[in-house]
């Protein structure tokens, strides 16, 4: 069984091809046109996809040595996502499956980063429990088996990594933030500044927008030193403590909530997954925690972290292999839930 995946839901446009469960290949080209205006542009987002889909989807199938009419099921994310994004993948997703007589099948993207620790070179079995931490979602999900998992709790507001992005717009350090921020937190100190921890009770749902607006409080009392005028020391020292203390203040909320989580649900095995799964404090952290119980944490390669084809791919093999298939009717679904 041949799988095609496409992924254009937000700002990576990718295609993989998954075969047997195993991947080919994973073909994945972020767009650098949102650096800067410090956030995804929607309308920017679609054109970009439009532009380099046959390329990527063409590339992912040099890579996996096989022709288009080696394809078995061609699967799209339908959703959640930017609508007119998701409408680029599944418009040529739904063309191709259609022009070749094949079965065409849309694929939530949120399934995708459920099961993509299940694409590296260790899988984990089931049952788990998964932290997914993305621009766009921070959700905690037990799963029991294949396509049958329970949402603990979610995001109230922001997202994780859309907290990291806006505070380094704030602090003036581009697009996306969250990788710039981990790499500064090295250097910097992570009780410099406590920022307030949001956990609201002892249940699994989170809330970002807070920190967000407290780091923006701490910045108009404490403002940025000037380095022309007094040097680049105190800048890049304060600037570094503050990603450091951000980034703690989300790490403890994402690591207490997750451990607590999997103890309530006897789960031993943790994937994390989402772009900011790449974040290495968050790791370290998690590591720590879960280990005293036995716990193991499972992370992605970082090219399943990030938004992917393979993932798509693979969750559209899982469905395909089962029997399933879509409507060429089906349209891109932005608010689609995991459920
Ligand atoms: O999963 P993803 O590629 O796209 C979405 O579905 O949103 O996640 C992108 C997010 C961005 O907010 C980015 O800043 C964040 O993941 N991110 C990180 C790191 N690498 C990417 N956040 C914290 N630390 C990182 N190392
Ligand atoms: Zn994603």
């Amino acid at each position: 069984m041949t799988v095609l995946g496409i992924e254009t839901s937000c700002d990576e446009t990718s295609a993989a091809v998954v075969i047997d469960g195993r991947v080919a290949s994973n073909v994945i080209s972020s767009q650098y046109v949102h650096q800067k205006y410090g956030g995804v542009v929607p309308e920017l987002a679609s054109r970009a996809h439009l532009r380099l889909i046959i390329q990527v989807v063409e590339e992912a199938l040099t890579r996996a040595s096989i022709g288009r009419t080696e394809i078995d099921t061609v699967a799209v994310t339908c959703g959640p996502g930017l609508a007119g994004a998701l409408l680029v993948g599944l418009s040529f997703g739904k063309a191709l499956a259609y022009g070749l007589g094949k079965p065409f099948l849309g694929v939530n993207h949120m399934e995708g980063h459920l099961y993509s620790n299940l694409l590296g070179p260790a899988p984990h079995g089931f049952p788990f429990l998964s932290l997914i931490v993305s621009g766009g979602h921070t959700m905690l999900v037990d799963v029991e088996a294949p396509f049958r998992h329970t949402v603990l709790g979610q995001t109230r507001d922001d997202a994780a990594g859309e907290a990291f992005d806006k505070v380094a717009k704030m602090l003036g350090l581009g697009y996306p933030g969250g990788p710039i921020i981990d790499h500064r937190a090295r250097e910097g100190d992570p009780n410099g500044v406590r920022f307030p921890r949001a956990f609201l009770g002892d249940g699994y749902e989170f809330s970002f927008s807070g920190i967000k607006t407290a780091v923006l409080y701490h910045l108009r009392r404490h403002p940025l030193p000037d380095p022309a005028r007094e040097g680049g020391g105190p800048y890049e020292r304060t600037i570094n403590d503050l990603c450091a203390s951000f980034q703690e203040a989300v790490v403890d909320v994402l690591v207490t909530k997750t451990i607590a989580a999997a103890a309530a649900c006897g789960r031993f095995d943790i994937a994390i997954a989402g772009g900011v799964s790449a974040n290495t404090r968050l790791r370290r952290r998690m590591e720590e925690a879960a280990a005293p119980a036995g716990r193991r944490v499972h992370t992605p390669p970082p090219d399943y972290c990030m938004d992917n084809g393979a993932m798509i791919a693979y969750v559209g093999w899982m469905r395909s292999t089962a029997g399933e298939l879509s409507s060429m009717e089906l349209p891109a679904l932005p608010n689609l839930e995991l459920q």
